[in-house]
């Protein structure tokens, strides 16, 4: 068996562990005589999957029962229609406020703007290629506002929250996909988080969705499949859920348990991203092109200053067997997304792959 060291930005790596055991429970699971793939989404045995996953999320995560947690289809992207279509419940007297800092902002507020025309820029680093967060006295946030939107973590341009806006009454919306699971959030200051599993949480195919029970059930008439009321109220079951992926997710859970939850994940993440940053900022050879204090613990964007020896990098790497590092091309150069599942010989094997070529090219 060969197994790369894999900085994907997603679907990315995942612990072996969780691998191997679904490799040995993939033909008969615990002893049910069948693949959780073709498992009846209703049956005992998956309704105890689903709610392991729920309840495995909650307690990692502290989510009280103030909140429904929803395990939805359409990926984080159909998020971006949903939450204003349930969030915005007057369009006549409401809008709502979007911090753009980055690709994902950028979208998020595009298809918001689809919904309700009225939608506000709240922030935004654009004039900075999206290298900063902007900070709390930046925010322009209106008070009548149905909820401000975050991008708590941006996967390409590699910048996270350092601090956690001040909304005021107004309820916080994060796209949490690039970072859930990385650090400890307090839940209770958000309206809603959401997350595209396929980083941090499992692969590709389920999205999580942790919303504030007050709000929702405020609009009517909304397709059921896109109200998260009804979604809620058929424990995300109004049709057939994706439970190959949500069983996926729940033993991803249960790692991050065993590892010692989410407080050691953030421990190990400042540890792993640390060196990376240092190694880089340690040499004129490699360049972030991120401000220190926003800089991300997940997606690290790093540039070379000979930017022909690019390719050459990347080819080099890919032979020492670390794969998928080429930047988005809205950055350049590359990026080493490091989420939880990436071990710390990851990073120093990366580390030293690029001390090396920067002796033999520098
Ligand atoms: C921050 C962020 N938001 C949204 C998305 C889109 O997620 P999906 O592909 O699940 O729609 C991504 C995907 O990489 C992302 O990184």
């Amino acid at each position: 068996m060969k197994r790369v060291y894999n900085f994907s930005a997603g679907p990315a790596v995942l612990p072996l562990s969780v691998l191997e055991r679904a490799r040995d429970e993939m033909i008969d699971y615990r002893g049910s005589g069948m693949s959780v793939m073709e498992m009846s989404h209703r049956s005992k045995d998956y309704m105890a999957i689903i709610e392991a996953a729920e309840a495995g999320l909650r307690e990692l995560m502290g989510i009280d029962e103030a909140y429904a947690v929803l395990f939805l289809q359409g990926g984080a992207s159909l998020q971006f229609s949903m939450i204003p279509m349930n969030l915005i419940t007057d369009p006549a007297t409401q809008s709502a406020d979007y911090v753009m800092t980055g690709s994902w902002s950028e979208k998020a507020y595009s298809e918001a703007k689809k919904i309700f025309a009225d939608v506000r820029v709240a922030a935004s680093s654009k004039n900075v290629n999206y290298s900063r967060i902007p900070t709390q006295e930046e925010l322009t946030l209106n008070p009548n506002a149905a909820y401000v939107h975050i991008t708590s973590n941006n996967t390409i341009f590699g910048t996270e929250y350092p601090y956690l806006p001040d909304t005021g009454a107004v309820p916080l919306v994060a796209d949490a996909s690039s970072n859930i699971l990385s650090r400890p959030v307090d839940v209770a200051k958000y309206g809603m988080i959401y997350a595209g599993a396929q980083k941090n949480l499992g692969p590709s195919g389920v999205t999580v969705v942790i919303v504030r029970k007050e709000l929702l059930g405020r609009k009517a008439n909304l397709p059921s499949m896109l109200d998260y009321q009804a979604l809620a109220k058929e424990g995300s079951m109004l049709n057939t859920p994706p439970t190959y992926a949500i069983y996926i997710l729940g033993l991803v859970l249960d790692w991050v348990k065993e590892q010692g939850g989410v407080a050691e994940m953030e421990q190990r993440n400042i540890r792993k991203a640390g060196k990376l940053y240092a190694a880089i900022d340690a040499s004129g050879f490699y360049l972030c092109p991120t401000e220190p204090v926003s800089r991300s613990r997940m997606n690290v964007p790093f540039t070379l200053a000979k930017p022909e020896l690019t390719d050459a990098f990347l080819a080099g790497a890919k032979a020492a067997g670390l794969v998928t590092l080429k930047g988005h091309r809205s950055v350049g150069g590359m990026r080493a997304s490091i989420y939880n599942a990436m071990p710390e010989a990851g990073i120093d094997a990366l580390i030293a792959f690029m001390q090396e070529f920067e002796r033999t090219n520098g």
